[in-house]
């Protein structure tokens, strides 16, 4: 390897005057691990451990670091792991939204801190791959993203089953009394079989889905199975990229631009991903200096349809996604919607990959564009006086007759009234009613929380009542399904109409017309203004909390910081 002035040991030396002194203790110390000259005389390739006790979705990354160490020393250079911070979904207290910018700073500093030539990202659960995304960005060196796969799918009583859309059906189903305390426990045990990331097309799925297409991820690397013999060698592939990337300087801001982050907006829609790519994408792009459009993102789900089978949009499961050729195979139907000339982390473009690829065999998890599985993109936008910033709603897992609804309002003021009341037998509600939760969004939680799949009351479930629509500043997880209106922008606590909703009004959802109002006249809505009052945030006058609610900005600019946002160049999608 061609050394040069700053590179491996000798990257981001703080000399203090003397460099050579400072070159010499810091050799000092690495030597304390019992490395030798030649070792240390190399390129670096950071690889960043996530592994954490309470994230089962990376149980696999030790195996992973071996696989990735493996593959950087075969191309000649030097692999030091590291650890940052873990998210995982369900031990994330108050939301693990509220900690991936947290993530996305201490991956962004520590891969500035410490001396590597390229450094290979280890992400897999919901937060940790648009955190690792953002944070490399930011940083700008050279970067691969590794995932750590989806889970495979468990059985229960013979019946396929998988994290977490069939926890959230089976849940139903025990609080609709179809299933006793016995069976759920017996569920309980088969949804999680192993190691991985949830193997439904929820946000993991999505979020690696959409990092290939962008090109920062080895060709293949968004599906194998986080326990198969596939996963461990796209992670041997990775650590040989990064080596290259180091060698030939190439850096995120070549890779995650417009047209790529287009390319992803279009992987999207077309697998029905999950809503909280949305926020992710609007991060990612922020940080690369791009404001999302929401209508023109929109504009697109017009053309570009659902195409992947997997719930919960669909009926299957990651692993069949895999073998069915995994994004490539989705990629192949998207030519003509896709970016081809973007650059990837391979060194090749985004169509010499999918010319490369494998193709042609029979299979029935990815649709042709001509037969589409569902005939629009699986996000839609809706406005209206309720969401004058914009509110999402995934068309392709609601119920097509709810899409177009009128209803009164049925108004829970905070995730804890509507605990307290939405299963009370004496709750006026009726199934054509609308659902509505304030103070769920990104300061209102905070952290905006996964509550827009807000329970069905339990009397109506207990009646055989699936959906009702649901109205939200908050998110939902990318396994649910439903007609559920999120990210009502601006949200409640910061003053947004959906404050002013009041039980008993009248709300019009119409997605085909991409329009949500509330029927209330702007005198009366003014009227109501004057009773507004924040909602008060216990302990909030300090700490992260504070860094937290006094910077985080709305969904549709992803719920970033503000003062991690470069200066704005341009928007995404853009013009055509
Ligand atoms: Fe980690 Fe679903 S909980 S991916
Ligand atoms: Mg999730």
């Amino acid at each position: 390897m061609a050394e040069r002035a700053e590179q491996g040991l000798k990257k981001g030396l703080t000399s203090y005057g003397d460099t050579g002194f400072s070159l010499f203790l810091r050799k000092a110390f690495i030597k304390g691990m019992g490395y030798s000259d030649d070792a240390l005389d190399r390129p670096i390739v950071g690889i960043i451990d996530t592994a954490s006790g309470f994230n089962a979705c990376h149980a696999n990354v030790p195996d992973l670091v071996e696989a990735v160490k493996r593959g950087v020393m075969l191309a000649g250079a030097l692999p030091v792991p590291f650890p940052t911070i873990s998210v995982h979904e369900s031990f994330s207290h108050p939301t693990s939204m509220f900690l991936r910018n947290l993530m996305a700073i201490d991956t962004e500093e520590m891969i500035r801190a410490q001396p590597m030539d390229a450094v290979v990202m280890i992400g897999g659960c919901d937060k940790t791959v648009p955190a690792q995304l953002m944070g490399a960005i930011s940083a700008d060196i050279p970067a691969i993203q590794l995932v750590t796969g989806p889970m495979l799918t468990g059985r229960h009583r013979s019946e396929r089953v998988g994290a977490c859309t069939d926890c959230r059906r089976f849940w139903g189903r025990h609080r609709a009394g179809e299933i006793d305390e016995a069976e759920i426990a017996e569920v309980n045990d088969r949804l999680v079989p192993g190691a991985g990331t949830c193997g439904v097309m929820g946000t993991a799925s999505t979020m690696a889905l959409v990092t290939e297409a962008m090109g920062m991820m080895a060709p293949g690397g968004a599906t194998p199975p986080a326990v198969s013999a596939d996963r461990r060698r796209v992670a041997e592939t990775t650590g040989g990229l990064a080596v290259r990337l180091a060698a030939e300087g190439r850096k995120p801001s070549e890779i995650v631009t417009r047209d790529s982050i287009e390319n992803a907006l279009v992987v999207l829609l077309a697998t029905g991903g999950s809503t909280n790519a949305i926020v992710h994408l609007a991060a990612i792009a922020g940080r690369a200096g791009l404001k999302l459009d929401l209508d023109a993102f929109d504009a697109i789900g017009r053309r570009v349809p659902v195409l992947v089978d997997l719930k919960p949009s669909g009926s299957n499961y990651m692993e069949d996604l895999h073998a069915a050729g995994g994004l490539l195979t989705i990629l192949r139907e998207l030519t003509g919607h896709l970016h081809l000339d973007c650059m990837t982390v391979t060194g090749r473009t985004l169509g010499q990959e999918i010319e490369a690829g494998p193709a042609g065999w029979r299979q029935e998890i990815v649709a042709p564009l001509a037969k589409p599985i569902y005939p629009e993109g699986g996000i839609a936008v809706v406005r209206g006086n309720l969401a004058p910033g914009g509110a999402i709603v995934k068309q392709s897992a609601a119920t097509a007759n709810l899409l177009t609804h009128r209803g009164r309002a049925i108004v829970f003021s905070s995730i804890a009234d509507m605990a307290a009341r939405v299963d009370d037998p004496d709750l006026d509600v009726r199934a054509e009613d609308i659902l509505v939760l304030q103070n769920a969004g990104p300061k209102g939680a905070p952290g905006m929380p996964e509550a827009g799949y807000m329970p069905i009351p339990k009397k109506l479930g207990a009646a055989g009542v699936k959906d009702m629509v649901r109205i939200s500043d908050a998110r939902m997880s990318g396994t649910a399904s439903g007609t559920i209106v999120l990210h009502v922008t601006p949200e409640s606590a910061d003053g947004g109409p959906l404050a002013l909703v009041r039980t008993g009004d009248i709300i019009e959802l119409d997605v085909p017309g991409r329009r949500l109002h509330l029927d209330v006249s702007n005198e009366e809505l003014e009227e109501r203004r004057k009773s507004f009052v924040a909602p008060d945030h216990q302990g909030s006058d300090r700490g992260y909390k504070k860094l937290f609610l006094d910077t985080v900005l709305q969904a549709d600019e992803g719920c970033d910081f503000s003062f991690l946002l470069p200066a704005r160049t341009g928007v995404v999608p853009g013009s055509e």
